[in-house]
């Protein structure tokens, strides 16, 4: 007989302890940790996934293969439809991959992938399984976002059994569940949305992709701190983990990939919501950007790096005398601990004290820049604020900023020269090493080798 064993799951990481305790010492959550039977037994979840694969002719696992004898042929891509989409997945859909698609509600994730199945059905069997809204809802959707439904395959499930169950009989080329979070397998007690119900029905998904060869999309939400809904878990069983953003105006929305087996990270793909759906950004190099006529004291625009095109946004900054004994230190969009850094190596290396200041830093659109190009147009904004002067009208910068107070080169700076230009800047900073081979008319480009070299540009 298959014992069972009482263990403790936090719901918000994963972590799991041998007793209760009331704050979770992974992520610090409190009060998120309960209890869960697990049973030695071949767990509920695979057996679903198992019972459904009986149609499928798939590898055994008890064979060995040579690596290169390996039949590649199965996993071409498939386009989705969008290139956006496809540059995020790394180039389109590989089969029997399994992708995580997160982000808060509203943020377009069921119209995506809605949108995706009107196009992908015009080639490829397609199956759409939606757990939270009715048919109706998603056919009054579709209709109103003028997808041509012929040939989309809908049911409206929220059994993982049955999903895989019609899955193995229909034999589409690209499942969707919507969403992860109300979905329950057959034999766990738990609630959906619990852990162990996410896991396991995440791990018989996985398990079908794998072996069914059928790529896998599953929605999934994601809590208020940005974190997938309880199961940190998810992210480690699925080949790809995008999510999807919407800006603080909510005009438009990024899809950023996490985690991808099959292609680089940090790629974005980026859409506009308008009333008629979802519409590709193709050229997104500018949109970030604020052209104001007046320029204001504090704000800079930057050329990021993200994934392989570069993207201009506008970073704003303001410092102001503290009346806390602890001036406040807040960075929206940009790394804080790397804030604090540079406030540092500004007090030591150029004899700029902000200590009795607060500094807040801002990225505007709600986009989040992981790039350390914003080093330079971070500091000049914060010179240009706690001076009251604006930086002049079509400045551009970028660079990165070392411990020691001198200023490196980033990759791609003639790119990202090139794409300024492109967008009308004439005054561009850059870091010494970036210094670009060929001059540009009317384009003054400012070479910069230490931090106490900004000072004389504002
Ligand atoms: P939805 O795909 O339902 O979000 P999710 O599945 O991620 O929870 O998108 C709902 C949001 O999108 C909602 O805030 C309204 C907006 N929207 C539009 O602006 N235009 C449209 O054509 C559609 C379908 C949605
Ligand atoms: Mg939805």
């Amino acid at each position: 007989m298959a014992k069972s064993k009482s263990i403790y799951i936090c719901s918000a990481c994963g972590a799991r302890y041998p007793r209760w305790q009331g704050i979770c010492s992974e992520c610090g959550e409190a009060a998120s940790i309960s209890e869960v039977i697990e049973s030695s037994a071949p767990s509920a979840g695979s057996k679903a996934a198992a019972r459904a694969l009986s149609g499928f002719a798939g590898a055994t696992e008890n064979t060995v293969y040579d690596l290169s004898g390996v039949d590649l042929t199965s996993k071409q891509r498939v386009s989705t439809g969008y290139s956006e989409f496809d540059r995020v997945l790394g180039g389109g859909i590989v089969a029997g991959s399994v992708v995580l698609i997160g982000g808060n509600p509203g943020a377009g994730k069921s119209t995506l992938l809605l949108q995706t199945v009107g196009k992908l059905c015009q080639s490829h069997k397609v199956l759409y399984v939606t757990g939270e809204e009715s048919l109706q809802q998603v056919a009054i959707r579709a209709n109103r976002l003028k997808i041509n439904s012929n040939g989309i395959k809908i049911a409206a499930q929220t059994s993982i059994d049955q999903i895989c169950q019609m899955a193995g009989e229909l034999k589409p080329e690209v499942l969707i569940v919507d969403s992860i979070q109300v979905m329950h397998v057959d034999g766990i007690e738990s609630a959906p949305g619990s852990v162990s119900q996410v896991r396991e029905g995440a791990a018989a998904l996985t398990q079908f992709a794998k072996k069914s060869n059928i790529a896998v999309f599953m929605i999934g939400h994601v809590t208020k701190d940005g974190t997938l809904a309880g199961p940190k878990i998810l992210e480690h069983c699925v080949d790809c983990s995008v999510i999807l953003e919407a800006g603080t105006d909510m005009r438009y929305r990024t899809l950023r990939c996490q985690k991808n087996r099959f292609g680089a990270v940090n790629e974005i793909g980026v859409f506009a919501m308008t009333d008629g759906g979802l519409v590709e950004v193709k050229n997104p190099s500018a949109i970030f950007l604020n052209r104001q006529e007046q320029v204001a004291p504090g704000s800079l625009a930057m050329v990021t790096w993200e994934g392989t095109r570069p993207l201009l946004v506008e970073l704003q900054s303001l410092v102001d005398s503290s009346i806390f004994n602890n001036p406040r230190r807040l960075s929206l969009g940009t790394d804080q601990n790397r804030l604090s850094m540079i406030l540092s190596v500004l007090h030591r290396h150029a004899g700029f004290a902000l200590a009795d200041q607060d500094v807040f830093v801002n990225i505007v659109g709600g986009l989040k820049i992981e790039d350390t190009s914003a080093d330079v147009p971070l500091v000049l904004a914060l010179i240009s604020s706690f001076k009251n002067k604006p930086i002049d009208k079509g400045t551009i910068a970028f660079g990165e900023i070392g411990l020691t107070g001198e200023i490196r080169p980033v990759a791609y700076g003639q790119e990202r020269i090139s794409e300024a230009v492109k967008q009308g800047f004439v005054k561009i900073i850059v870091p010494y090493d970036n210094a670009p081979r060929k001059k540009e008319n009317g384009v003054q480009v400012i070479t910069v080798r230490r931090v106490s070299d900004l000072f004389n540009l504002i």
